[in-house]
């Protein structure tokens, strides 16, 4: 079985994508861009390497030999950390990048976390452009993340076969495997139940597009329903 490599692995869905491929037999390359930095990441099957997911060649020297790739990267881990530091065009410059030095290292499958921000709305906006449903202070950062799935979509027909799932609601840390997860479009799922999704199933269903891949150059939204806990 041919590993997967996992960009962004030392981050919270990073280390569960990386904990979900181990348990079913992959082994992992785990790119951060400080190893020194995570020294815990080191175990059996996981190689920790460094890396920048915004550089091709690194990207391309990295994945080569791989079945897949996880774009699990976030230059911003929280509202405590301010939007100083943040590029907007972050995730386009990751987006060109994964997927030249994809092409290049011939890995044909991405699968990349996005952000529910850019979902819809009950209204049809996106809930980043509400205010009362999104805090204002945090959509330079969905503005970033979403210019980044539009240049997915922009260079979708290349030879990089890539999804992204969007995690709808709030994504839970520590939260349980339930081993389950429901699948929609770009709609935020929206009746009288909460959705949300631990990080230990959203590694699930990415593990499950790299092993069997069934949505194709698309996004969708990933989610549980909070009656579905447990
Ligand atoms: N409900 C939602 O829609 C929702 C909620 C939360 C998160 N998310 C999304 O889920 C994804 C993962 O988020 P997370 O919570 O796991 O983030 P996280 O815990 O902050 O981890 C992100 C990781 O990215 C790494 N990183 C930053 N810049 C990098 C670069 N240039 N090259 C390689 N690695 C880099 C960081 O490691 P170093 O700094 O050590 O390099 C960090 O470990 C993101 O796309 C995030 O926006 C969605």
């Amino acid at each position: 079985m041919s590993g997967i490599v996992v960009f962004g692995a030392g981050g919270r869905a990073g280390r569960a994508v990386t904990a979900e491929a181990r348990a079913r037999g992959y082994t992992v390359t785990a790119v951060v861009r400080d190893p020194a930095r995570y020294p815990d990441l080191d175990a059996e099957g996981v190689t920790v390497v460094r890396g920048d997911v915004t550089d091709p060649g690194s990207v391309g020297r990295i994945a080569a030999g791989h079945a897949g790739a996880v774009h699990a990267v976030s230059p911003f881990s929280g509202p405590e950390q301010g939007f100083d530091t943040l590029d907007p065009g972050f995730f386009v410059k990751a987006a060109d990048a994964l997927l030249d030095g994809l092409a290049a290292a011939g890995v044909g499958r991405l699968v990349a976390v996005g952000l529910g921000a850019n979902l819809l709305g009950a209204d049809g906006r996106p809930v980043m452009d509400d205010p009362l449903a999104f805090p204002p202070e945090i959509r330079p950062f969905a503005q970033a993340h979403t210019a980044g799935l539009h240049r997915l979509r922009e260079r979708g027909d290349g030879p990089v076969d890539w999804v992204m799932l969007t995690p709808a609601g709030h994504l839970e840390h520590g939260g349980a495997r339930t081993g389950r997860y429901r699948v929609g479009g770009e709609q935020l799922p929206g009746d009288d139940r909460e959705p949300w999704l631990s990080y230990a199933d959203l590694a699930v269903a990415l593990v499950d597009e790299i092993e069997e891949p069934v949505r194709h150059r698309t996004r969708v939204s990933v989610f549980n329903l909070r009656e579905d806990k447990g």
